[in-house]
């Protein structure tokens, strides 16, 4: 290959990756290979090592960068970064609202609706098309300059997209300026801002590969994507896989409303947030904020809120800037996912099977808008690992949205008055001993539970109860704690077994019920004496017979008869049962109180035939999901594979046949990636079934 030749087919060849890029990293809708893409890269790379003399600063080849950095060169900003003015719940938000319409009476305005990034923000300045300096805020005057680092990041094009004139078709205002965006992208300069990110998934990872190696933990991803760009060496920034979305657009292309800056960056080859948008009036705006504290979870990337833009740019200059922050926009926050509280105790509750777990009980505070004052602590093991005292002040936020869970003390509020904690040496509630499990491999070393030895235990027999009527069990509608509280402390009933034996007159006269939920709730309970099998088991409370081992021993006895008088050898030969487990269950059977109880619960219910699970193409297949599905609760996709035949379990080995892996998968996802084990996206799940 010639000289031109090769000249030709780089230039040739820098506009294919670019396409490409765009088609992967923008579009999400890659149009050829990774590997077909390598190769085109690799090619480029070769022909610019024979002729080093037609590298250019835009080349895909120049996004690893080359020796680290002495430091970073200050930057004036031409247009200063600002900063926004923050609005907690609904009410601030409103007094903004009124604030701004009295800047501009009898106006109607729309608001643009950004999902707030919480990353770090940067501006990107192009030359004629060329991204030439890319900077952080710094003091919102001067900035310092981490080009190097930015080109690192592939959702930040090396060069604008050009686009085609017909892509301005129906394009509204910016249809009508296509001739001035056309001259500026190619000759003139514009400048960029928006937010590098590092996504909830990429953080877990960096963070998961630092504990590895014994190494200090990014405290969450905005402080790892702020250390990953301002970084000397650029070689660490590549490794950190920063993601980079467009707020905005700071050059006059005759924008006359704010969304067009958005259309145009996705146009010009840029990643902007497809779920923006604009709404009409105040309410929209909640609802859309409403919607997203809901659903944040669901994001890539972490979000602490909705930034609320006046839409229309004539009004923006209206209402103008004070101090910092434009009057015209407001971050508008989620109510946030932590709080910090007194640690104001530590209960002990014990459990059904009578595990002892160690409750923190909690100076009441508001976390994602639920009031919390009680957090599972799991175990001691979980309290050391923390290094809880009571009386500590500690962070507290809400695991997968929903559980509360205490996540560090801040040990440098202590006064000194903050007290120990050490488990109980008898039970709490009953006053009999407790022993230290065994682990539950079987290996004869202790486990991390305590157990109230006492069969008899008041508080076992309330869990167990709550148990029975919950969704894996009998699944009775209606009857939840507070009411078998009432039915227990009444008397009315001692054992699972008496809630068939309950009239509509026993239970009216309790306080909290009326005649009508009084009927409701004796139907509800005996409309369930029909049931199946595996939910039979469960509903026995037996110890370590969960949804999963229930179903085995279904599977292998088809009726409960056989289980009953099963040898420990036989039931040791069942499918994923080990030797503790197998003791368990042989053990529950053959002691008086359990023999009387299930005598009197068979004459009260009436146990399906067992039905063999569908024999199709998955039966015997084992299933591992990870991630949230948006389609169905977790609990209904596992019995939904079990209906098809399927086995579900909790982690990925080599024995599971399919990974369904929904939005946030965990580590599991990488662990079948790495093992090779067959991935399902949430879609190509549901049409298995
Ligand atoms: S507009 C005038 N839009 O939030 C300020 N900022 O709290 C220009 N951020 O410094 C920013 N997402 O780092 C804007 N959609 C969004 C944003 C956003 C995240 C960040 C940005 C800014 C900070 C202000």
């Amino acid at each position: 290959m010639d000289k031109s030749e090769a000249k030709e087919r780089i230039e040739r060849l820098k506009e294919l990756i670019n396409k490409h890029r765009y088609f992967y990293h923008v579009l999400d809708n890659p149009e050829i290979s990774d590997a077909a893409f390598d190769t085109l890269k690799n090619e480029l790379e070769e022909l610019e090592r024979k002729f080093p003399e037609f590298i250019t600063f835009d080349s895909p080849t120049q996004r690893v960068g080359g020796e680290p950095l002495e430091k970073f060169a200050k930057v004036p900003h031409k247009i200063p970064m600002l900063s926004l003015n923050d609005a907690f719940g609904e009410e601030e938000f409103l007094e903004w609202e009124e604030r701004i319409k009295k800047l501009a009476p009898g106006e109607k305005i729309d608001y643009f609706c950004e999902l707030k990034m919480d990353g770090l923000a940067v501006s990107l300045l192009y030359r004629k098309g060329i991204f030439v300096l890319g900077s952080t805020r710094g003091d919102g005057k001067t900035g310092e300059d981490v080009t190097q680092n930015l080109k690192t990041i592939n959702a930040i094009p090396l060069r604008l997209r050009i686009p085609e004139k017909k892509e301005f078709e129906k394009s509204g205002n910016l249809f009508f300026q296509k001739e001035r965006i056309l001259e500026l992208a190619a000759n003139g300069e514009m400048e960029i801002r928006g937010e590098a990110v590092m996504t909830k998934k990429v953080f877990n990872e960096l963070n998961r590969g630092l504990e590895k190696e014994g190494k200090p933990l990014f405290a969450n991803p905005r402080n790892a994507a702020a250390g990953s760009i301002r970084q000397l060496d650029s070689k660490i920034t590549v490794s950190r896989r920063l993601d980079f979305y467009v707020y905005g657009i700071f050059s006059d292309f005759g924008q006359v409303y704010h969304h067009e800056e958005h259309a145009l960056s996705k146009m010009l080859g840029f990643k902007t947030i497809e779920r923006n948008e604009v709404r009409a009036d105040s309410k929209s705006v909640i609802d859309f904020h409403k919607k997203w504290t809901k659903d944040r979870e669901r994001l890539p990337f972490e979000c602490d809120g909705v930034v609320v833009v006046v839409d229309k740019i004539d009004l923006q200059k209206k209402m103008g800037v004070i101090g910092k922050a434009p009057r015209y926009m407001i971050a508008y926050k989620f109510p946030p996912e932590e709080a910090a509280t007194i640690l104001e105790d530590i209960k002990i509750q014990v459990g059904r099977t009578g595990v002892l777990t160690p409750v923190a009980i909690l100076k009441p505070v508001d976390i994602k808008g639920v009031v919390v004052s009680r957090a599972t602590l799991h175990n001691e093991d979980e309290i050391k690992r923390l290094g809880l005292k009571i009386g500590d002040t500690v962070i507290v936020g809400r695991a997968g949205d929903v559980i509360p869970d205490v996540k560090r003390v801040l040990t440098e509020l202590r006064t000194g008055k903050e007290k120990s904690f050490h488990m109980p040496e008898k039970c709490p509630v009953c006053g009999k001993e407790i022993e230290r499990d065994a682990d539950k491999s079987g290996t004869g070393k202790n486990g991390v539970n305590l157990r109230c030895v006492n069969k008899n235990c008041p508080s076992r027999k309330r869990r167990t109860l709550y148990y029975f009527a919950s969704r894996p069990a009998f699944n009775i509608e209606g009857l939840g704690p507070k009411i078998i509280n009432a039915l227990l402390d009444s008397g009315l009933i001692q054992n699972p077994a008496d809630l068939f034996d309950l009239k509509e007159g026993d239970i009216a006269p309790l306080e909290r019920f009326a005649e009508k939920s009084a009927s409701n709730l004796v139907k509800s309970i005996q409309s369930r004496r029909k049931i199946s099998l595996p939910r039979f088991i469960i509903s026995l409370s037996i110890q370590h017979v969960g949804e999963e081992t229930a179903q085995s021993l279904a599977d292998h006895f088809k009726n409960i008869e056989k289980i009953r008088n099963a040898a420990l050898e036989e039931i040791q030969e069942v499918k994923d049962i080990g030797p503790v487990v197998a003791q368990s269950v042989f053990d529950w059977f053959r002691e008086n109180a359990n023999k009387n109880f299930l005598e009197n619960l068979l004459k009260r219910v009436e146990i399906e035939p067992y039905e063999p699970r569908e024999k199709g193409k998955f039966s015997g297949k084992k299933f591992v999901l990870t991630g949230s599905l948006s389609s169905m609760p977790r609990e209904e996709a596992k019995a939904k594979i079990r209906e098809i035949g399927g086995d579900v379990s909790e982690s990925v080995s080599k024995e599971t046949d399919f990974v369904v892996a929904g939005d946030e998968p965990g580590s599991k996802f990488d662990k079948a990636k790495k093992l090779g084990v067959k991935i399902l996206s949430e879609k190509e799940f549901l049409s298995l079934l």
